[in-house]
């Protein structure tokens, strides 16, 4: 197993305790409605990622995995309206 994965592996069990909708990550914009949804829906798993960590042309990916874990935890999958609000945030900070 490569030392990435390790580590990714321990940031995600790690997020796991914190409670759900908090994170020790701080978002740019942290009162925009991006990072409020970031902040809904991107904690019960792991801590929200930073925008930084992907391009704006992997994010519709990532995103789109990630809707693929929430159905296998039976979580509600984000709709529609707030999946384009997330994305246009992580893409507008994304890295370049
Ligand atoms: C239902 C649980 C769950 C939720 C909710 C969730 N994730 Fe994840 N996430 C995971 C798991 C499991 C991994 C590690 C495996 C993987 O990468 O698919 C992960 C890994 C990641 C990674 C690191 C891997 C990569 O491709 O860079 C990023 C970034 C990420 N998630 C972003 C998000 C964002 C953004 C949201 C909110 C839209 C989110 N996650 C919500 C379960 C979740």
């Amino acid at each position: 197993m490569s030392r990435l994965l390790i580590v990714l592996l321990i940031s995600v069990l790690a997020g796991c305790e914190l409670p759900q909708g908090e994170s020790k990550i701080s978002l740019p914009a942290p009162e925009s409605e991006g990072a409020q949804m970031m902040r809904k829906h991107c904690a019960a798993c792991h801590a929200p990622p930073s925008p930084l960590v992907h391009t704006a042309k992997e994010w519709p990916n990532v995103i789109y995995r990630m809707q693929e874990r929430r159905r296998m935890k039976a979580y509600e999958l984000i709709s529609g309206p707030e999946e384009t609000i997330l994305l246009g945030y992580l893409q507008k900070f994304a890295k370049s």
